[in-house]
């Protein structure tokens, strides 16, 4: 599979460094219901055959459907199928602690129907999973995939039996395994503080060295994704972006240490977590002031009625001496370090580059408001230090198994992660919630340390580079998970789905477009063409018909469906149903009467839309955005946000359109080359090249470029101006920097806009397009900014046509809004208050003045 290319240096590199540095860790991969075989990162999977008792019930396997967002075929293609118990022996060394990782992949498996799998499976007398349904988790995490990783304590056992057991209480249920990795870990656990538990006699201490726990996240603050390969010990775990699980707007400034600088590991162990989790942290900013006015917040769902460990990971990289920062610490509102013991790292180190961390227990509650963990840093005052801040290096939240040694969960609820009513005010304040980003990076692994041997490896991996992140166009994204994948594989329609829209008979299609006449093509996309026609009622709608001979384009329908019709929105454009008949798959929405937002901005059919209907036009798509990014607790990125996926309807009000249907599509027949292409030239998101991560910081980029598109008229690209010009996002920037921005706003505009208006559109365009996507402003604070400037428009309007009508009475002072039909909804923050606003530019003048943070 594509997509790997960068892991087989990296592992290269790292096995290199591994025996150099004589690190003896044993490790096991085992290749479920196969002979095992080579993963795409140079990885040895073993047959597992020979650890399985001889008298053992099984069935070997192969995958029906290979998901395009599998990292590789080994060892997801093949799986082990249990229709009754059955035990894995390996022998290990006792009074040593292992680290065990399990890969399901629900897919298809002849007669053997994934959703019916339900199972538990223990470790020795460990429960790690009960009533375990691996398609219902892929589900609900909308991934093709689920990986789940335990630590075990050490015992005096040389032996360590897995055990499958199907859950009897379902008819033909079966258990499922597709690989097995057995890693030995130095036991990092010892004792930590309860929070939220003073008790002097100490009974608020908890001893994890003897305990088992699961790995719900792991995070490396401020830095980039790392993947297994690039982690240290020869742990092979992952480390994600965190910016996903920041709660509130303010997410404080990334710094990365000094290249110079070296890590020192004088006081844990080599293995706690590699040195690019401490060379970068996240820290509140440069203002004292402000920063004493908010807290760093990460917020991670969890599972209820079990005990958690936070690991803080932090290094001061900063400064050389004491009580220069110091922090509190709160997790679930309960102070975990704060007053005389606040948290100054340079004196827990006892040094500059030397890094340590912290662990906590925090026991979650059962309840619908309760099932969180919340990790909160605000600067102490107490102490007096120099700078008011706060940092962090890196997060891992771990289950603790209960007194009954267990560790299972229920299994996630789909439905009830998926919807939640648009109208939610939440939805509006809250910008970050729980989302994994996807993709193990690969863009960093080139940089790996081991340079000459792994030349060739490098260039082979130029080739690729920039090589779309396996993900599907719809990432839609949910905590509590470690894996890279993102897209539901089920080879079935939802049935829930088929709850929510209907379902159309080719027939039905067929009359609707006159037999897909070409007269009523009204657009052409990767998978297919769209149609114009009328259903049963009179109904006008749109018809989007994949290219029969498309497998991809097959999934790419079945995404889209159950994605879309848990969306409902009114700046989405609405799926109405769907036809999967005959061979054919079409999707049926909304006609949207006005086309484009493009063919009215600009081309033969630009129409007159004043500067007021302009804005009201970006302020819907923005509202629809933010609902991808916000509006349900998992986190769509769009991917291909331009002037051509905003559509208007009737009444002039913006929908959010083609999600990504047409990105996937093309490119699964063509490599990796065109794989590059995801998203459209002109809109590109400059760092996801660079780092190969997606977020929503992306979609904010390309929402930028369509706000100057709407300023200025012009295409994003326009090959045909001199070279400065072509791509409208510099242009506009270069103009703007040099102050002369309104010299390209498009001519019918001039001296209509007002200047304050003008001002604060473009200082948001302007934002949008910042270069790091952590500089970049969450959707929400794009809407409020554009929100306001209607405002000023509105009210610099008002006092001209005040003026007017002072002077002619009478004269035409219509207001040019009248025919359009969206009116904005109060949000909560849209009314204009200055408090606030100012608040917001104080913010963004420090997140701009990230570039150099040691220059405080
Ligand atoms: C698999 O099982 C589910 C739930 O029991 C059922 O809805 C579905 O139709 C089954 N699929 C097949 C292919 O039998
Ligand atoms: C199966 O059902 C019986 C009674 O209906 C119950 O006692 C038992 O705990 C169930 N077993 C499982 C594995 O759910
Ligand atoms: C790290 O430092 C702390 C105190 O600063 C000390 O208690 C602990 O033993 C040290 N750990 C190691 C591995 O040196
Ligand atoms: C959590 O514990 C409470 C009290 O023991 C119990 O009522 C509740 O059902 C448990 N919740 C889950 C999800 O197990
Ligand atoms: C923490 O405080 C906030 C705000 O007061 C509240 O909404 C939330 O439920 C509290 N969380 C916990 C875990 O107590
Ligand atoms: C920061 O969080 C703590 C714990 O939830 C809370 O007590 C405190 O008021 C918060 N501070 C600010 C400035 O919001
Ligand atoms: C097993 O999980 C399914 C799906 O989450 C749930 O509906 C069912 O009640 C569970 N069964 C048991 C015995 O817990």
């Amino acid at each position: 599979m594509k997509n790997m290319n960068y892991s087989v240096i990296s592992v290269v590199g790292f096995s290199l460094i591994f025996n150099a540095v004589l690190v003896s860790t044993q490790s096991l991969a085992i290749d479920c219901g196969a002979k095992g075989g080579k993963d795409e990162d140079g990885r040895t999977w073993v047959e597992d055959a020979k650890y399985l008792s001889k008298s053992e019930n099984s069935v070997q396997i192969q995958a029906g459907y290979q998901d395009p967002s599998l990292l590789s075929t080994v060892p997801y293609m093949s799986a082990r199928i249990f229709p009754s118990p059955a035990t894995y022996k390996f022998s290990i060394q006792a009074k040593q602690r292992y680290l065990v990782r399990f890969h399901f992949y629900p897919s298809t498996y002849q007669s053997f129907n994934v959703s019916k799998s339900f199972f538990e499976v223990t470790a020795g007398a460990v429960k790690l999973m009960s009533n375990f349904s691996a398609s219902i988790t892929c589900q609900a995490l909308t991934q093709a995939y689920v990986i789940k990783e335990y630590s075990l304590a050490p015992s005096e056992s040389e032996t360590l039996e897995i055990t499958f057991t199907p859950s009897a209480n379902h008819s033909d249920t079966f258990a499922f395994v597709n690989g097995i990795e057995l890693i030995e870990m130095p036991n990092l656990f010892g004792m930590m503080k309860m929070v939220g538990y003073d008790n002097p006699l100490g009974a608020n201490l908890v001893d994890a060295s003897s305990e088992n726990l699961e790995t719900m996240f792991r995070l490396n603050v401020g830095g980039q994704s790392i993947p297994p390969g690039k982690d240290v010990g020869g742990l092979l775990r992952s480390w994600f972006y965190d910016e996903p699980y920041i709660f509130g707007a303010t997410i404080g400034v990334t710094l990365q240490a000094d290249k110079n600088l070296q890590i020192d590991y004088r006081n844990i162990s080599k293995s706690s977590a590699p040195e690019d989790v401490y060379r970068s942290s996240r820290s509140m900013g440069r203002d004292s002031d402000m920063n004493l006015k908010f807290n760093l917040t990460w917020e991670f769902h969890v599972d209820p009625n079990f005990t958690y460990i936070v690991r803080l990971h932090f290094c001061e990289f900063l400064y050389d001496k004491p009580n220069m920062r110091a922090s509190n610490i709160y997790i679930n509102n309960e102070t975990a370090q704060g007053g005389e013991e606040s948290a100054d790292i340079y004196v827990w180190a006892n040094g500059k580059g030397v890094p340590v961390y912290r662990d906590y227990a925090v026991l979650v509650n059962d309840g619908p408001d309760d099932e969180n963990v919340k990790v909160q840093l605000n600067p102490s005052t107490l102490l007096k230090p120099q700078y008011y801040d706060a940092f962090l290096n890196g997060l891992e939240i771990f289950k603790l198994n209960d007194e009954k040694k267990s560790l299972a969960g229920k299994n996630p609820d789909p439905s009830a992660m998926m919807i939640r009513t648009e109208n939610d005010p939440r939805s509006f304040s809250k910008t970050g919630d729980d989302y994994v980003v996807v993709g193990a990076t690969g863009g960093a692994a080139a940089a790996f340390v081991v340079v000459a041997l792994v030349v060739f490896f490098y260039t082979k991996k130029r080739k690729v580079d920039g090589v779309e992140s396996h993900t599907a166009s719809w990432l839609p994204v949910y905590g509590n998970s470690h894996v890279g994948g993102s897209k539901s594989s089920s080879n079935h329609l939802a049935s829930l789905a088929q709850g929510l829209c209907r379902h159309f008979s080719l027939a039905e299609m067929k009359q609707a477009t006159k037999n897909f006449d070409e007269s009523n093509v009204i657009g052409v996309g990767g998978f297919g063409k769209v149609y114009k026609g009328v259903i049963s009622g009179g109904t006008h709608v749109a018809i989007k018909r994949s290219n029969p001979s498309s497998e991809q384009g097959i999934n790419e329908f079945q995404t889209e469906i159950e994605m879309l019709s848990k969306l409902r929105h009114k700046h989405l454009v609405s799926l109405i149903g769907f036809c999967e008949d005959g061979g054919e798959m079409c999707l049926v929405y909304d006609y949207m009467a006005r086309g484009t937002f493009r063919e009215h901005i600009y081309n033969n059919k630009k129409t007159n839309l004043s500067w007021k209907q302009r804005l009201e036009i970006c302020i819907g798509a923005a509202r629809g955005l933010h609902y991808l990014h916000t509006g349900a607790k998992y986190t769509i990125i769009h991917r291909d946000v331009k002037t051509t996926n905003i559509l208007l309807d009737e009444k002039w009000v913006a929908k959010v359109s083609d999600f990504g249907l047409s990105k996937t599509g093309p490119d699964m027949n063509q490599g990796h080359v065109s794989t590059v292409v995801k998203g459209s030239f002109g809109y590109l998101d400059p760092e996801y090249f660079r780092r190969q991560q997606l977020t929503e910081k992306s979609d904010v980029y390309s929402f930028g470029v369509v706000l100057f598109e709407a300023l200025c008229s012009r295409p994003a690209l326009n090959p045909s101006l001199p070279k400065e010009q072509v791509s409208l996002a510099d242009w506009a920037l270069s103009c703007h920097k040099k102050g002369v921005l309104e010299d390209i706003i498009d001519p019918d505009f001039k001296g209509k806009i007002d200047p304050e208006c003008l001002q604060k559109f473009a200082e948001t365009a302007v934002k949008c397009l910042s270069d790091q996507g952590i500089e970049r402003p969450h959707m929400g604070d794009v809407l409020w900014n554009l929100e306001y400037a209607l405002q000023l428009q509105e009210t610099a309007d008002g006092m001209k046509s005040r003026l007017n009508l002072a002077g002619e009475q009478g004269s035409n002072h219509s207001r040019d809004d009248s025919s359009v039909g969206h009116r904005r909804e109060p949000s909560g923050r849209s009314v204009g208050n200055e408090l606030e606003l100012n608040e917001g530019k104080d913010e963004s003048a420090i997140f701009s003045q990230l570039a150099n943070p040691t220059g405080r």
